[in-house]
């Protein structure tokens, strides 16, 4: 089954916005950040994947600008942070979507691996709301969108230290839309299910997931275009009610048990 296209693409819906998008070298970062340019806002695209991004940027045109970041140092997230009000003039939306993911069993989780992961999916994410928190409340229509996964509301097997990190990011976005509410602040999470990006393609090869994504209510991988919808609603002042909330977007993959009789 094809997505279908979205009519209001392109409607402005984030016209006026500053919004920093970390991970915006490549897949679904990358269209999160076309997808607010084209919406209207103005965007700072961050990875450490220096010539993509730049590459992405450059192809936006005056609305964007790249900055070289690691999301897990703290002095990296005070560098962009500042990028955006000196290029921008403020910040209104973070997109924590930077992430990375190792396929082990818990078992044969090395322990540096773990911490690894928890470092740029968790701790990284922390950083950014640590960092960003002063701007995204003098915007007084501040949102963070954390880019979790269907990892972060149910088990996923071979992918221990991924999944924990989800969890925690699930815990953290809950966590921070309560004590960043009274200062306009709205902090929520997406959980996507497969999507196609170059994560997906990474140590696993298609075949082994077609079987897979064949037993989904919604019988396809999904594409990155599927997630950056959600994340332009969490990100528009259309979601200015919406906070503390998990959103999934994964074509029914976390509703329950699949395999049932199938
Ligand atoms: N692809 C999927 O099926 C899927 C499903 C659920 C959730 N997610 C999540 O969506 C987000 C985007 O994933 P994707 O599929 O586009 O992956 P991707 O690997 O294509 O993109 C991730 C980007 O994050 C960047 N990155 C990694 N470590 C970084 C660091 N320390 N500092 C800054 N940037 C860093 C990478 O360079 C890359 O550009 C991730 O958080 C991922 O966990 C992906």
């Amino acid at each position: 089954m094809p997505p279908s296209p979205d009519p209001s693409i392109g409607s402005g819906r984030l016209a006026g916005k500053v919004a920093l998008v970390t991970g915006a070298a490549r897949g679904m970062g990358e269209s999160h950040a076309r997808r607010f340019v084209a919406e209207g806002a103005r965007v700072v695209l961050s990875d450490v994947l220096d010539d993509l991004g730049e590459a992405v940027a450059a192809q936006l045109g005056d609305a964007a600008v790249f900055v070289h970041h690691d999301v897990t140092s703290e002095r990296s997230w005070g560098e962009v942070v500042s990028r955006a009000e000196q290029a921008f003039g403020g910040l209104d939306v973070l997109v924590n979507n930077a992430g990375i993911l190792r396929y082990h069993a818990v078992h044969e989780t090395p322990p540096d691996e773990f911490r690894q992961v928890l470092d740029v999916n968790l701790v990284g994410p922390f950083l950014g709301i640590h960092a960003a928190t002063e701007l995204l409340s003098r915007s007084g229509r501040g949102s963070v969108v954390n880019i979790s996964s269907v990892s972060g509301i149910i088990g996923t097997p071979i992918t221990a230290a991924y999944v924990s990190s989800k969890w925690g990011l699930t815990g953290l976005t809950r966590a921070a839309a309560i004590d960043l509410g009274s200062r306009g602040i709205r902090v929520n999470s997406v959980h996507p299910g497969g999507v196609n990006t170059p994560m997906t393609g990474e140590g696993i090869p298609d075949e082994a997931f077609e079987p897979f994504y064949r037993r989904l209510p919604i019988s396809r991988l999904g594409t990155p275009q599927d997630v950056s919808n959600l994340v332009v609603f969490l990100a528009s002042d259309e979601a200015a009610y919406v906070t503390g909330a998990q959103y999934v977007v994964d074509g029914g993959q976390s509703i329950g048990d699949l395999s049932l009789f199938s």
